[in-house]
């Protein structure tokens, strides 16, 4: 028997991240936070003096970049060449590049491999010797696990997503363009709005974290039962 694989997308502030995480740790799944591919992608890019519009040298330098994830869901960790980038990645000056990388479709398509790679890999064993693995991103339950047992679209209302990544520390109008000037850029390469079919859709404006995560956890259970 092979593990499950959790889909989950959604826009930036629907608490994607945080559930994801919450559910991997209470089922002991493997955590996967695939926009992190796209941040290391681009502080690699940064890094390395590349003109991030120009698509084929991005596309090369993602190509070549090596990078090791690791996918316990109380320490997740994003390590490139030997170095822990967790934090750099988190930065202002990579989040408001990163769509260069996400609307390159080259660099899309590599990432792609690699983020299905990550996954068919943990199937096998790895952090959660097989039971299985929650991933989040934009496009993982249309594009990347298509046929994941369990696949969810969160989403949450502009204002409150907004409020929720300004609860992070950055300042008001650096918020405003990295949810909804990003979530613009991103919308016109993947659709992560509107619910493929087969996939549940949980708009968690009213709910708690705890609310979201209990709703995962059942829809994963009934998938498993
Ligand atoms: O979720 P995040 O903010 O860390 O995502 C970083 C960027 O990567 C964001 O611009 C969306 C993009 N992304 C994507 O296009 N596809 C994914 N599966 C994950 C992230």
């Amino acid at each position: 028997m092979t593990g499950i694989v959790i889909a989950i997308d959604g826009p930036a502030g629907t608490g994607k991240s945080t559930v994801s995480r919450e559910v991997a740790r209470r089922l002991k799944l493997a955590y996967f936070d695939t926009g992190a591919t796209y941040r290391v992608g681009t502080l690699y890019c940064l890094r390395e003096g590349v003109d991030l519009s120009n698509e084929a040298d991005v596309a090369a330098m993602v190509d070549t970049m090596n990078v090791e994830l690791r996918l316990d869901p109380g320490n997740p960790r994003v390590i490139l060449d030997d170095e822990d980038v967790s934090s750099l990645i988190r930065t202002d000056s990579v989040a408001l590049s990163v769509s260069s990388i996400a609307t390159n479709l080259e660099a899309r398509n590599i990432l792609g491999h690699m983020q299905r790679d990550v996954i068919a890999a943990e199937l096998e064993g790895g952090f959660s010797e097989g039971r299985g693995i929650v991933a989040e991103g934009r496009d993982i339950t249309t594009v990347i696990a298509p046929d994941a047992p369990v696949r969810i679209l969160l989403t949450a209302d502009e204002e409150t997503r907004i409020a929720r990544r300004s609860g992070e520390g950055a300042d008001q109008a650096t918020v405003r363009e990295a949810v909804l000037g990003r979530d613009a850029k991103d919308s016109t390469v993947v659709n992560f709005h509107t619910a493929a079919d087969g996939v549940h859709f949980i708009d968690t404006s009213d709910l708690t974290i705890d609310e979201v995560v209990a709703a995962v956890i059942k829809l994963a259970e009934e998938a498993r039962a």
